[in-house]
């Protein structure tokens, strides 16, 4: 039996709930976790006790836990803190728990991130529906392929799903809450970008940069998960005026906008 089924068959032991979806909380978010109804914690920690291979996270606000439980009615388990690159972990670590994931038979992962803003019409707490990615870190599936996973050669033509982005426009409307729309590039950090390399990333094709979700996004599609990604833009990516950036103002954007993160997601789970 492979290590995720093993994982897996621990998790299921300890909770009777089968989750259909998966949330992954970003940077700031963390306090999404309260609108679980019914929640079991389990702790990255405590999973690590009984398979040292489950990572736990370092990274400031970011907690390390599985919620498992119910939003509107469906079944979920959320991520509270995720595994990022530049602590230091492989790459297989970043996106082990998206295979549990599939293991544990969840079909829709929605993936959040606090991220720099790259085109010039984002402000600090604006939303971006991914609509694409631009990966410039190294791909989660490099090695010998996991066929109890998926293919060698998954498609990445579309990634985010068409009909969960259109609903999420649908919503935000409905709520008034002002969202846009673009692609979003992932680079290792932890180091921010210069002002060079944000102008180079604007010509690339790309609206906002961070540190994470594309690894985890790759991983959902190579095994059949369905994705939806949302960034809160936490601060425009560099000034050229030469305003320094700080992680507590990226915390503090990241908070603002979360109400409205999860007024969209909790209502998109409630209609999927
Ligand atoms: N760059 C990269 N990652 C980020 C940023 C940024 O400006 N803001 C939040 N995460």
């Amino acid at each position: 039996m492979s290590k995720y089924s093993e994982i897996s068959g621990y998790l299921e032991s300890q909770v009777d709930i089968k989750p259909e979806i998966a949330i992954i909380l970003g940077s700031g978010l963390g306090r999404l976790a309260d609108y679980v109804e019914d929640a079991k914690i389990i702790s990255y920690r405590s999973i690590h006790e009984k398979f040292p291979e489950f990572p736990v996270s370092t990274a400031p606000g970011h907690k390390g836990n599985f919620i498992f439980g119910r939003i509107n009615g469906k079944n979920v388990i959320m991520m509270q803190g995720r595994f990022h690159y530049y602590e230091g972990y492989s790459m297989e670590q970043v996106t082990f728990p998206v295979r549990i994931f599939a293991k544990l038979g969840v079909s829709t992962l929605i993936v959040t991130n606090a991220a720099g803003g790259v085109n010039l019409d984002y402000e600090a707490g604006d939303i971006m529906i991914i609509k694409d990615h631009i990966r410039l870190s190294p791909n989660p599936l490099i090695g010998k392929n996991l066929d109890e996973f998926g293919v060698r050669f998954p498609d990445m033509t579309v990634v985010y799903d068409k009909g969960l982005r259109a609903m999420a426009h649908e919503i935000a409307g409905e709520m008034g809450i002002k969202v846009f729309e673009g692609v979003y590039m992932n680079l290792t950090g932890p180091s921010y970008e210069t002002v060079s390399e944000v102008k180079m990333f604007r010509i690339m094709g790309s609206d906002a940069v961070g540190m994470s979700t594309v690894p985890e996004v790759i991983v959902a599609r190579h095994c059949g998960i369905r994705v939806f990604g949302m960034s809160v833009i936490t601060n425009k990516a560099t000034s050229e005026d030469g305003e320094l950036l700080d992680e507590q103002d990226v915390l503090v954007h990241a908070d603002k906008a979360a109400t409205n993160v999860m007024a969209i997601v909790s209502e998109m789970i409630r209609r999927v």
